[in-house]
């Protein structure tokens, strides 16, 4: 569906379920809180929190508070930001708390929508997998408004592994239509992960390199410099592949990989992504390296904690924090190049890029001293697209040096706010617009191409390979990278820019 344009005499309701929680806490109230403060949300949009806690909205303010960002002089407008906000306390699987929520929803409608103007609800699932399948049968049951449209948010996991994934899936379809379904990977609402379609193809200087014939691999990187930090239960339950790989970084591939969309709509967009993922066979075993992190004896705080140092993980588990494997696309563009994924935790710094190496020049006259082309996308931090290259060493000499075309986006953008990922994809729903979500058929199809992965390393517990807390991970990985071409010299010295 294409995104709509909102009437201002609509009245929208949001409802955050799982209010209590930590999502909602971090993530959910500041980014409704965003919206509301930059007069992104309609105007007439309320906010209602839903849990089993016995909680006020007051409470409910001074457990979010702390995370939304706001100047001295914004105090009034925060006030009237909770002043849009209700709470409903009610269980996840009984009819009665939904009945409640739909009865303060109908009160907050009452109250304001005038003569032909319309009512939408906008749900939000903040909370466990577990509660996901009660929690949507009774908010289709109950809560459902009959003024408007129905939208519902799901967070990730969608499962962990096919199997699981497909009996969501199969539940979730049964309760709601495709078009009222916002299945969230918040990499897809980032400024560089949306800026991929822009720059591929509303420039004609990329799509005729953008293959086989100039491209040798592409890397595509999520490294983090912490831990699990208490967080080790769930991330245990998950592992690195299902946490990131199988979702945003394969994401990031589909929308490098992809065909050009014969329009920018969502139905077209996903149908190219869907064809991107259908040409992958699950990855080959021998080409995967795993890794768990160990604590940095000479480290300070927590790097001097390894994973299984975390009381939240379970003894001597094998869980990977680190892992990489190496995707092939059997289609005509990108027949024999590799797309190296790799993901890490408790590494040497936070970066996520997308890193295309280009062939070796062909005749070569400068006696190897041209080194590859490199296009790098770095989604962050600090977003920016490099193109390392080749250049003749400014002034009296004659020989080529390495060198870049340089776009900064703090330079170049400097007065310009990048909004956080989930403030652009909460607007899409209001929108309507599913370009930046997860159909049922692209899920499907990404859990097609990991299941065998995770199956083997859990049949197997398949033992990780140790790195230090604070390291580049294992080395296995740089070996990994060249026995599939991809190239790196070292030689490469980036001068930043004095600030001015
Ligand atoms: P490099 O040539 O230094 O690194 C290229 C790649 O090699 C990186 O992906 C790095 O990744 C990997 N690498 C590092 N050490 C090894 C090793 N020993 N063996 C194998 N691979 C290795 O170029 P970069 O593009 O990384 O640029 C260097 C620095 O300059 C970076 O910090 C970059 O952010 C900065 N820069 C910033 C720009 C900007 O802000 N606009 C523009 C240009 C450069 P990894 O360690 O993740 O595996
Ligand atoms: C989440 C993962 O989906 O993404 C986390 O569950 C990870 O483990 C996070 O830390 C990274 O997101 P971002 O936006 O900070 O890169």
């Amino acid at each position: 569906m294409a995104a709509q344009p909102l009437s201002s005499t609509d009245t929208f309701i949001f409802v955050v379920l799982g209010a209590s929680g930590d999502l909602a806490k971090k993530k959910i109230y500041p980014t409704l809180w965003q919206l509301y403060r930059h007069e992104l949300s309609p105007k007439k949009t309320f906010f209602v929190g839903y849990a089993r806690s016995d909680l006020t909205v007051s409470e409910l303010r001074r457990k979010a508070e702390p995370f939304l960002k706001h100047s001295d002089d914004e105090k009034s407008r925060l006030d009237s930001f909770w002043e849009a906000c209700s709470y409903v306390k009610g269980s996840y699987d009984q009819a009665k708390g939904f009945e409640d929520l739909n009865a303060a929803m109908e009160k907050i409608e009452s109250q304001h929508v005038k003569g032909a103007a319309r009512a939408h609800r906008l749900f939000y699932l903040a909370l466990p997998p577990s509660v996901f399948e009660p929690v949507t049968a009774n908010i289709r049951a109950h809560c459902f408004g009959k003024k408007g449209w129905n939208r519902v948010i799901v967070e990730k996991p969608f499962g962990k592994d096919s199997a699981s994934s497909a009996a969501l899936s199969k539940h979730l379809s049964s309760v709601f239509a495709e078009e009222e379904m916002y299945r969230i990977d918040h990499y897809l609402g980032k400024e560089m992960v949306q800026n991929l379609l822009i720059l591929r193809f509303a420039n004609n200087i990329f799509g005729p390199i953008w293959n086989r014939n100039y491209i040798a691999s592409v890397v595509i990187s999520f490294k983090e410099p912490f831990g699990t930090q208490g967080r080790g239960g769930y991330f245990d339950e998950f592992g690195i592949i299902r946490d990131v790989m199988q979702n945003h970084l394969l994401q990031i591939l589909c929308l490098t990989a992809m065909e050009k969309p014969c329009t920018k709509s969502a139905e077209d967009l996903r149908d190219e992504k869907v064809k991107v993922l259908k040409c992958i066979d699950p990855f080959n075993m021998a080409d995967v390296v795993l890794g768990q992190y160990v604590g940095d004896p000479e480290g300070t705080g927590d790097a001097k904690l390894g994973y299984l140092d975390d009381p939240t993980v379970p003894k001597g588990s094998v869980t990977p924090t680190f892992a990489a494997a190496v995707a092939f696309l059997k289609n005509e563009r990108w027949d024999g190049v590799p797309f190296i994924i790799r993901a890490g935790k408790a590494l040497n710094e936070r970066k996520t890029e997308i890193r295309i190496q280009f062939h070796d020049v062909p005749g070569d006259i400068f006696e190897g001293q041209a080194q590859r082309n490199e296009l790098v996308i770095r989604v962050q931090p600090n977003e920016s697209i490099y193109v390392k290259m080749m250049l003749k060493k400014p002034g009296m000499s004659f020989s080529p040096v390495e060198s870049e075309l340089d776009l900064t986006y703090h330079s170049r953008y400097k007065d310009t706010r990048l909004p956080d990922a989930y403030e652009r994809l909460l607007l899409d729903v209001f929108y309507g617009s599913q370009s930046h979500f997860v159909r049922t058929d692209e899920l499907a199809e990404a859990w097609r191409i990991f299941t065998p992965m995770l199956h083997s390393i859990e049949r197997e517990k398949r033992k990780p390979l140790q790195y230090k807390y604070g390291s580049r991970g294992p080395p296995e990985f740089d070996k990994l990278c060249a026995k599939f071409g991809y190239k790196y010299t070292g030689t490469y010295e980036w001068s930043k820019p004095e600030k001015k």
